[in-house]
């Protein structure tokens, strides 16, 4: 397939480009800068400067391909999370530039939309599985992340195949996220708030990126992308901080829980989601079932760098 992807460039995204590369697709991915260019023609891909708000030109960049991938957000970094106004660009991302992916999917006649989203849409489920008609619990400041999903539903109605994956908390050595996460727990605390009983529902990104190529040939559909074996908090805190050679990374005190306010509640959440349903119909399987295979080797590849 001729392939667009948007976000191309970031940690899935890069990997993403050359998993589809190495599966046969045609890439075209949006780089900003001529470096990014330059990194998206290493892969094998084909870079495209567009800018992802100007509809018009999002149309002239989409038109002839036969699928649209949209990974791109604005995550602030672990610091600046906090940050009411730091989440801006990522809310206009979901907000315009996953509806004007969608449209350019729509008119160019594309077999298939992939939009990104998160599991940590789900309600507290305590100990029960979730799957992809669990109960969602939205919060009024990620309301984005509801407007980028109904996009799949739209372009769905159009008669292109809609196709919604809600990514587990990334995992890599080079994710930001992943690097904090790292350093605080050098220091002995877990940046993960929440319970200790509650679950994280977690990917390493390689896997991540394998479920997307995946994902071009499922039937239209919301599709978790997440480890087979999500961990408690405190199984979770006790597997990095073996991956460490630390004796102990301590849960975080549960005021800081509060501290994220609203938008960071979910993340606090007891969420044992379930990728069987990818599994079943794509055949896609995660080379790291679970963290405790996962933080070794991101410890490893740290390590090395
Ligand atoms: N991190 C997690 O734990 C997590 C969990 C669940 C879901 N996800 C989702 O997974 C996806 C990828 O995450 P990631 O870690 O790959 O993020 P990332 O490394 O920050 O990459 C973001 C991508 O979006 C692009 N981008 C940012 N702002 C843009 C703009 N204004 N216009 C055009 N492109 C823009 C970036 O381009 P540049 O390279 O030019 O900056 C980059 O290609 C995201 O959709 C995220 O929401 C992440």
């Amino acid at each position: 397939m001729k392939v667009f992807v948007a976000g191309a460039t970031g940690v899935i995204g890069r990997r993403a480009v050359r998993a589809l590369v190495t599966a046969g697709h045609d890439v075209t991915g949006v780089a900003r800068t001529p470096d990014k260019a330059a990194l998206l023609f290493r892969l094998g891909g084909t870079p495209t400067q567009v800018d992802l708000f100007d509809r018009g030109e999002v149309l002239d960049a989409v038109a002839g391909h036969d699928a649209v991938v949209n990974l791109a957000t604005h995550i602030p970094s672990t610091a600046k999370a906090a940050l009411p106004r730091s989440w801006k660009e990522n809310t206009r991302i979901r907000e315009e530039a996953s509806g004007v992916l969608a449209d350019a999917a729509i008119s160019a006649g594309a077999r298939c939309h992939i939009q990104e989203s998160i599991a940590f849409v789900y309600a507290d489920g305590g100990d029960a599985w979730l799957d992809e008609d669990a109960r969602r619990d939205v919060p009024p400041a990620l309301a984005s992340v509801d407007t980028a999903e109904a996009q799949v539903h739209r372009v769905t109605a159009s008669g292109v195949s809609g196709i919604l994956l809600r990514f587990g908390f990334h995992h890599a050595a080079d994710s930001s996220l992943t690097v904090d996460t790292v350093r605080v727990a050098r220091r002995g605390l877990l940046v993960a708030p929440g319970p200790a009983a509650a679950y994280l529902p977690s990917v390493q990104v390689d896997d991540a990126a394998t479920a997307v190529v995946a994902a071009l040939d499922a039937p239209s559909g919301v599709y978790n992308v997440v480890d087979d074996d999500p961990l408690q908090r405190w199984e979770y805190a006790e597997v990095l901080a073996a991956a460490l050679g630390r004796a102990s990374v301590r849960l975080p005190p549960a005021f800081l829980a509060k501290a994220g306010g609203r938008r960071a509640e979910p993340l606090t959440r007891s969420q044992r989601v379930s990728n069987r349903k990818l599994k079943d119909a794509t055949g896609w399987t995660p080379t790291y079932p679970c963290m405790r295979q996962a933080w070794p080797a991101i410890i490893r590849e740290l390590g090395a760098a």
